[in-house]
C-alpha cells in the first residue's frame, strides 16, 4: 500500500508546514518538560531526541504510520520465515542467529567456532591449531568484501578492550593489491590464517585477493600448507571446496542471512577469533535483548520504530538528504561506515514492493566520523552553512580505555555540539561576544540543527550486539513504511556487469570498441601508461 496516499501522511505533511518556522530554542522555552516528553530510557540507555524538530502531535501522527503500514505485521512475516525479500525469494532470518535457543544448525555451527577459536588461541586446548611448519597462529587476516568484512571489522575495533593477546586480526576488502599487500608486510606466513568470508564464494575482489594471499603462501611454505592456513565462511560449499579449502575447515551460513546482517553468523568467525568466542556469545544475546524489545514494545517507547520514525520524518518532510553518524567513540571509528552499508544498500531504494516508482525520498546518505576529530574538519558546515543535516550522536557514559582526564572532556564535548547545534547563537548573542562589531556576523549560528544523542552506559560486547540490532530493526521499520525490499541490492549488479565487459579492453586482450567517449578515452589513457 502506498503510505503517502494515507490519511495519516497527508496529516503530516500539515504539520510539518507547522513546524517548519519553529525553532528548536523556542521550543524549550516553551516547555521545560520538553526532555521528559522527548526522550527514552530502556536497560541503562537514554535516548534523547528532544532536539529533533518534533513535537509531541509530530511523533503521535509519526506512530500513527506504524499500525497504518502493518509493521506488526511485517515483523511477523519475518520472524515465520516468509519470503519477504521477494526479488531473491529469501526469508530474512538473521535474528534466528542470536536467539538463546538456536535452532539445531546455527547451534551446530556455533559449536564448531566455539572449538575452532580454542584451538587457535591454543591455550588449554587437547589439540591447538598449528601452522604447516608447527607454529602458532599469530595473524588471522579476514578476505571479504561489503558484508563479509564491514560487521566484524567494525566490530573488532569497537570492542578492541576485550582482544585476545597474541593475535592480530587484520581484514582485507579492496581489490586494490594495496589492502593485501601492505597487511602481508605485517604478517609472516609461518603464522598467519586466512579467514575467506564469501557468502556467494564468487565475488571478485575477494576471490582476487585470496588468490594472491593463497599464491603468497604455496611461495612460502608449499602447496601442502594451504589445509592449515586457510578456512573459509560461505553459503557455497561447493566453491570453497573448488578453491582448495578443507570442508572441515568450512563455517556455513544459509540464503535467509543477508550479507549485511550476517555478522551474527559464521561470518563473525574473525571477531570471535579476535575477542573470544565468550564475548562473541555476548553479541549474539545483545542482539537478542534488542530482538526482543523491537518485537514486544508498543511503538511509543519502541527504540528502533523511533529512530525510524526521525528519519522518516527529517527525509520526507523536513527535506533533509543526509544525516550524519557521530560516535563520541574512537572505537566506534567504523561505525559509520558500516551504518553506511546497512541503511543505503537496504534502504537506497527507486521502486516499492510493487515494482512501481517511489514518490519520497527513501534512505538519508549516512557519513560521519567519530567526535571529536569531526569537529576539527567538516562542523563547521553542520553549523554555520545553513543546510539541513540531523546529527546523530552516540557516546558511553563509560570509557573502555579509562585515561584520567580524557573521558569528561570527550562527554562535555559532544553534549555541547547538540546543545550549539539546537540554540545557535543569535546577532545579539554573537554581538555581546565579540572582540570587534566586524567579527560579529561571523559569530552568528542559526541553530535548529536537529539531533538525536544515544548514551549508553560502556560499550561492551552486549551493548554493541544491542546497538547494531538497533539498526537492523530501524532499517526494517523504515524498509516497511516506505514499502521497499530492505533486503535485495539490484543496485550493486550493474556497475559489476560493466566492469566485466571493459576488464579486456583495459588488459589490452581486445579493442575498445562500443564505448562512449569519454570510457573510451579512460581506458585508452590506461592502456597507454601500461
Ligand atoms: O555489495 C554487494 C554485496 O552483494 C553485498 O550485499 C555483500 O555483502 C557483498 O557484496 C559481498 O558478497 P559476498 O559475501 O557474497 O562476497
Amino acid at each position: 500500500m502506498k503510505l503517502s496516499r494515507d490519511p495519516g501522511w497527508v496529516e503530516l505533511e500539515r504539520l510539518a508546514t507547522v513546524v517548519r518556522p519553529l525553532h528548536l530554542r523556542t521550543l524549550f522555552a516553551d516547555d521545560p518538560q520538553r526532555f521528559a516528553r522527548l526522550s527514552l530510557r530502556q536497560d541503562g540507555w537514554l535516548l534523547d531526541y528532544s532536539k529533533q524538530r518534533v513535537t509531541v502531535e509530530v511523533m503521535a501522527a509519526l506512530r500513527n504510520l506504524w499500525q497504518a503500514a502493518d509493521v506488526p505485521g511485517w515483523i511477523a512475516r519475518m520472524r515465520a520465515g516468509e519470503a519477504i525479500n521477494h526479488t531473491e525469494n529469501r526469508a530474512v532470518l538473521h535474528t534466528a542467529l542470536r536467539e538463546a535457543h538456536p535452532r539445531p544448525e546455527v547451534a551446530a555451527v556455533l559449536a564448531r567456532m566455539e572449538d575452532f577459536c580454542a584451538q587457535v588461541h591454543g591455550a588449554g586446548h587437547l589439540n591447538p591449531w598449528r601452522g604447516a611448519t608447527g607454529e602458532p597462529i599469530r595473524h588471522v587476516v579476514n578476505i571479504g568484501i561489503g558484508g563479509s568484512d564491514l560487521g566484524p571489522r567494525m566490530a573488532t575495533q569497537a570492542l578492541a578492550a576485550y582482544r585476545v593477546p597474541h593475535l592480530d586480526v587484520h581484514y582485507v576488502a579492496n581489490l586494490d593489491g594495496a589492502h593485501l599487500a601492505t597487511t602481508l608486510a605485517r604478517c609472516d606466513p609461518a603464522h598467519t590464517l586466512f579467514v575467506i568470508a564469501s557468502k556467494t564464494f564468487t565475488t571478485q575482489e575477494t576471490m582476487q585477493n585470496a588468490a594472491s594471499a593463497r599464491a603468497w603462501l604455496v611461495a612460502a611454505l608449499g602447496e601442502a600448507a594451504v589445509q592449515r592456513h586457510f578456512v573459509a565462511v560461505s553459503t557455497n560449499l561447493k566453491a570453497v571446496a573448488e578453491f582448495g579449502i578443507d570442508p572441515a575447515n568450512t563455517f556455513e551460513f544459509w540464503d535467509w542471512v543477508g550479507g549485511r546482517f550476517s555478522l551474527w553468523s559464521a561470518i563473525g568467525l574473525p571477531l570471535a577469533l579476535a575477542v573470544g568466542m565468550d564475548n562473541f556469545r555476548q553479541l549474539l544475546a545483545g542482539g537478542a535483548a534488542m530482538d526482543a524489545h523491537f518485537f514486544d514494545t508498543p511503538v511509543d517507547e519502541n527504540l528502533p520504530a523511533t529512530l525510524a520514525l526521525l528519519d522518516l520524518w527529517n527525509s520526507d518532510f523536513l527535506g533533509a538528504e543526509t544525516r550524519a553518524l557521530l560516535p563520541y567513540s574512537q572505537s566506534l571509528e567504523s561505525f559509520p561506515r558500516y551504518i553506511q552499508q546497512l541503511e543505503m544498500e537496504s534502504n537506497g531504494k527507486r521502486v516499492d514492493r510493487e515494482g512501481q516508482l517511489i514518490e519520497y525520498p527513501t534512505a538519508a546518505v549516512v557519513w560521519g566520523e567519530p567526535g571529536t576529530n569531526g569537529q576539527h574538519a567538516f562542523y563547521q558546515l553542520i553549523h554555520q552553512e545553513g543546510r539541513l543535516i540531523p546529527c546523530e550522536f552516540i557516546a558511553t557514559i563509560e570509557a573502555d580505555f579509562a585515561l584520567p582526564g580524557h573521558h569528561e572532556k570527550l562527554l562535555a564535548h559532544c553534549f555541547a555540539q547538540s546543545e550549539a547545534l539546537m540554540r545557535g547563537r543569535t546577532l545579539e548573542e554573537a554581538a555581546a561576544v565579540s572582540p570587534s562589531p566586524t567579527l560579529t556576523p561571523y559569530k552568528v549560528f542559526p541553530g535548529n540543527q536537529p539531533s538525536t544523542t544515544l548514551l549508553l552506559p560502556r560499550l561492551d560486547p552486549q551493548q554493541l550486539g544491542r546497538l547494531i540490532a538497533l539498526y537492523e530493526h530501524k532499517v526494517f521499520t523504515l524498509g516497511v513504511l516506505w514499502n521497499l525490499n530492505s533486503f535485495d541490492q539490484w543496485g550493486v549488479e550493474y556497475g559489476k556487469e560493466l566492469a566485466g565487459r571493459l576488464l579486456p579492453m583495459v588488459e589490452g586482450r581486445v579493442p575498445v570498441a562500443g564505448l562512449d567517449s569519454s570510457t573510451a578515452g579512460l581506458v585508452n589513457a590506461a592502456q597507454r601508461k601500461r
